[in-house]
């Protein structure tokens, strides 16, 4: 399989995922018609309109590559995509990252206020949790521990009290490439590994195979924050979508300020190289896709 077919393979996946799993977020959001409308509409900013739908894409693939259906994956992509919204208010809060500007938009706290904002945070995560027990085919108390566990003090929000823990270290150190890429590995890769863990999971594979495809998901975790990090210094406003520069403003922990640019952009490649490896190695039908994935995600520009 060449590379090129497999990019856009992944790239049509990409897009297909994305026109599946919009009306399921909306339909998701509309069955709040009894929690305060306020809040819902908070909720809705913070999900509907503007996100690339990544972790839904790898749910949904993971499933179909382990022999799902949509059906199947419906529940494990709401809950990854709604957990992922409520990290994103979260992390521009005046208190973390303090970022006014999020997908070409006033960020949601300064749309809905800081209070309105945080609870709105708050009722994603548990509808995230709501929407993935409702699985026809795996078993919904491993799904619900893989996603607490992601999510959670050993995942995503571990690895933003390391991010913190480690903003402005660099004013009287050297960052170390360990210290940052295990901050990747929980604050964003957790997410995306369990992505793809859950998509399999939902179609019930055996642990054998859930547990590559979760590396495979790692690997495409560390990558795309990876490339996050880059972006912030290459990319402009109005591609990103959320305000430039402002990780050497201040002075986060990131992949360049640990290595500089090229170093970043090659660590990103070796993540690339390692996930296409591991899909290769799985193989079936979906490998070519899952393949793309890693090429589609070190060229992304948004
Ligand atoms: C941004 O994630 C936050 C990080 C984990 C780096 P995405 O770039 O996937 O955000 P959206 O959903 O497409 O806006
Ligand atoms: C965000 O990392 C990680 C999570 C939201 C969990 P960043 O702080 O680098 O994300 P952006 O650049 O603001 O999207
Ligand atoms: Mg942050
Ligand atoms: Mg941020
Ligand atoms: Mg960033």
């Amino acid at each position: 399989m060449s590379t090129v077919s497999s990019a856009q393979s992944a790239k049509l996946w990409l897009e297909q995922s994305r026109a599946w799993i919009e009306p399921e977020l909306v339909a998701a959001l509309n069955e709040l018609e009894r929690s305060p409308a306020r809040l819902v509409e908070a909720m809705r900013y913070a999900t509907l309109d503007g996100g690339k739908r990544l972790r839904p894409a790898i749910a949904r693939l993971a499933c179909h590559w382990c022999g799902g259906s949509d059906a199947d994956a419906r529940g494990a992509a709401l809950a990854v995509e709604f957990i992922h919204a409520y990290s994103l208010i979260h992390d521009d809060l005046p208190c973390m990252d303090d970022d006014a500007w999020r997908r070409g938009r006033p960020s949601c706290h300064v749309a809905f206020g800081e209070a309105l904002a945080l609870l709105a945070a708050d009722a994603l995560q548990t509808l995230a949790f709501d929407h993935l027990v409702r699985t026809p085919r795996g078993s919904a108390g491993p799904m619900v521990s893989a996603l607490a566990e992601a999510a959670g003090a050993s995942g995503m929000v571990g690895g933003q009290v390391l991010d913190m823990a480690l903003t402005g270290v660099s004013r009287t150190r050297p960052l170390q490439l360990e210290e940052v890429s295990a901050m990747h590995a929980l604050k964003t890769g957790a997410l995306i590994a369990a992505a793809a863990r859950l998509g399999a999971l939902a179609a019930d594979a055996p642990a054998e195979r859930c547990a590559r495809i979760w590396s495979w998901g790692q690997c495409l975790g560390r990558l795309f924050q990876a490339i996050d990090d880059v972006l912030d210094v290459t990319a402009d406003r109005s591609s990103l979508g959320k305000t430039p520069g402002k990780d050497q403003a201040q002075l986060k922990p990131t992949l360049v300020a640990a290595l500089g640019l090229d170093a970043a952009r090659a660590y990103a490649q070796a993540q690339a190289e390692r996930a296409r490896a591991l899909a290769r190695d799985i193989g079936g039908e979906q490998a070519a896709t899952a393949l793309g994935f890693a090429d589609l995600l070190l060229d992304r520009q948004s």
